[in-house]
């Protein structure tokens, strides 16, 4: 190919490299694809979608709750987009480990961070950091069988809190609190369901900071805490206070609105004897209590705190603008673990700059910004590493299309790579031995945890258990599965 070739035709396409495939990395691709200058035929590009996992789809696969069916249409879709075979699929690939940014530089155009969030936000309150006191982020990964963390989950206590008021409090305290054989038709890893059914929890309160009008969980997650069998909601009535502010949001957001009807309906037809309460699990769900301080059992050498023994909140009001106060009260709880669910935070990328207060990679609408506030060229962000780890899988679509519009608005001015062939990157993680995973190979992975769940609903026999899918867990087992299946098929 002649250095004259323009950039950007079918001889010498336009070269992308996003890192990450979750959802806004998979949008940020499609919606390259099809653009305006591409489906003109203005415009050719050729890009490669990488990912540190063997599989892809990022929080969808490991964040998002097993027993949450009704996400299938949007893996769905991305699948489709994954299939069509424009878009190469890296899987197992680190960027910072396996990947620099020189390399990207070499073989790329351009480069779209979207690397998401996986950890927990810090909760700065004493005995945080207590045998017994857990990110829900942790907990999530554990039960979303995340191939980097670690098998065993010690779920040991009777009584536990959970700090938040977000979708994620409720995803964490549902899974704590539900028994293990209602997820069995759910694609939880073996040893998850193992962790689950021998748990002797009883009681599970999930603590708000606010008022039950300020929550930030939505409706229908709500809703289904109520799904669960054998688990009684219990709500407080010093807990419902609504001030003129309150009031305000429930009129003007028909979520709040929902919400609030939802909760004021479920301790309206509570007992007022809750002793009359029969199933063997409870969920409370309190507000108005701010975390003050986790406290030890002093089991610990030398006087030590020891593991968790309870907690302490202060109770809140409103103050009128939407906040809570404090107001002096301290109640304690005597739990014996605390799980914090209280925000996702991006981790931070080699050779990138990086906002440690928010968790993001400085941008300008996408365009990614270096420490004096100028535009790296031909690097871009988009999803949650872009704006915060706050809002739905759609959400990411809209993030996508904005940085991709930037994208394209400054083709013209792109650092052009020195090796653009698409199989220069093919060679170089062959020569550094990267076990990378292909979209072949997930197809073969899919197909493997499909044909577990096949085998596991065949064997439960006449119990109508269908699982649609059993999760291999272990990194090595999800690359050589991968990498055998699309061997096999050579
Ligand atoms: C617990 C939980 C449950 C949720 N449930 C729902 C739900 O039911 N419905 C809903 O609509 N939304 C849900 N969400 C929100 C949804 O998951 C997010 O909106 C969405 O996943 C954000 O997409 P993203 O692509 O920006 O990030 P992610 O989904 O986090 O994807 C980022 C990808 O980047 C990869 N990556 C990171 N660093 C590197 C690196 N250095 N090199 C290579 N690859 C890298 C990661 O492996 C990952 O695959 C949930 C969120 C959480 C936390
Ligand atoms: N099923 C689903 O659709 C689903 C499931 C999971 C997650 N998600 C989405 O993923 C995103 C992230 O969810 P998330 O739950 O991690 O975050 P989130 O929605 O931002 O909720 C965080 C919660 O933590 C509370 N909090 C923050 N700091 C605190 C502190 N210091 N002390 C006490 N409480 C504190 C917040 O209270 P304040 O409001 O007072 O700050 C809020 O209630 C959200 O957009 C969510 O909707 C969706």
């Amino acid at each position: 190919m002649s250095t004259n070739t323009p950039v950007g035709t079918a001889a010498r396409p336009l070269r992308i490299a996003v890192v990450g495939s979750g959802p806004a990395g998979v949008y940020a691709a499609d919606i390259l694809t099809k653009s305006e200058a591409v489906k003109s035929g203005e415009l050719t590009v050729s890009i490669d979608l990488f990912d540190r996992y063997p599989a892809p789809y990022g929080l969808i696969r490991y964040g998002v709750a097993p027993d949450h069916p009704r996400i299938k249409g949007i893996v769905n879709a991305l699948h489709k987009v994954l299939d069509r075979g424009d878009i190469r699929f890296f899987g197992n690939v680190d960027y910072g480990t396996d990947l620099s940014l020189e390399d990207l530089r070499t073989h790329y155009d351009a480069v779209i961070f979207a690397t998401g969030a996986i950890k927990d936000a810090d909760l700065n309150i004493p005995g945080i950091e207590l045998e017994g006191s857990y990110g829900g982020a942790d907990f999530v990964s554990w039960y979303d069988g995340h191939p980097d963390v670690s098998r065993e989950w010690p779920l040991d206590a009777k009584e536990i809190a959970v700090i938040g008021n977000g979708n994620v409090a409720l995803d964490v305290a549902r899974m704590l609190s539900k028994h293990a054989d209602d997820l069995l038709v759910s694609e939880i890893p073996d040893n998850v369901y193992a962790g689950l059914k021998s748990s002797p929890v009883t009681d599970v309160h999930v603590f708000g900071r606010r008022g039950p009008a300020q929550v930030k969980f939505t409706p229908l997650e709500l809703r289904e805490l109520s799904h669960s069998k054998d688990v009684d909601i219990i709500l407080y009535a010093e807990d419902f206070e609504f001030d003129a502010e309150s009031d305000r949001q429930i009129q003007s957001n028909n979520q709040t609105k929902t919400m609030v009807g939802t909760l004021t309906n479920w301790i309206a037809e509570q007992p007022e004897d809750l002793s009359e309460l029969t199933a063997s699990r409870r969920l409370h769900l309190h507000f108005l209590h701010s975390p003050v301080e986790v406290y030890g059992d002093n089991t610990g050498e030398a006087g030590a705190p020891g593991r968790v023994a309870g907690i302490k909140f202060e109770r809140t009001e409103l103050d009128g603008t939407g906040r809570a106060r404090g107001t002096g009260e301290v109640v304690d709880y005597p739990v014996q673990a605390v799980y914090r669910a209280i925000g996702y935070f991006g981790s931070s990328l080699p050779e990138v700059e990086f906002d440690h207060s928010k968790g993001v990679v400085p941008n300008d609408g996408g365009r990614v910004l270096d420490s004096s506030g100028a535009h790296v060229p031909g690097i871009y962000a988009t999803g949650w590493i872009k704006r915060g780890p706050v809002g739905l899988i759609g959400h990411t679509k809209g993030d996508a299309l904005e940085t991709v519009t930037y994208l394209l608005e400054d083709r013209a001015n792109l650092p052009l790579a020195a090796a653009p062939a698409p199989g220069a990157v093919v060679e170089l993680l062959e020569n550094r031995g990267v076990q990378y995973t292909s979209w072949e190979g997930w197809l073969a992975l899919d197909a493997h945890e499909r044909s577990l769940g096949e085998k596991f609903s065949a064997d439960a026999g006449t119990d109508g258990l269908v699982r649609e899918r059993v999760k291999v867990v272990p990194r090595e087992d999800m690359v050589q599965i991968s990498r055998d299946g699309v061997a096999a098929e050579v």
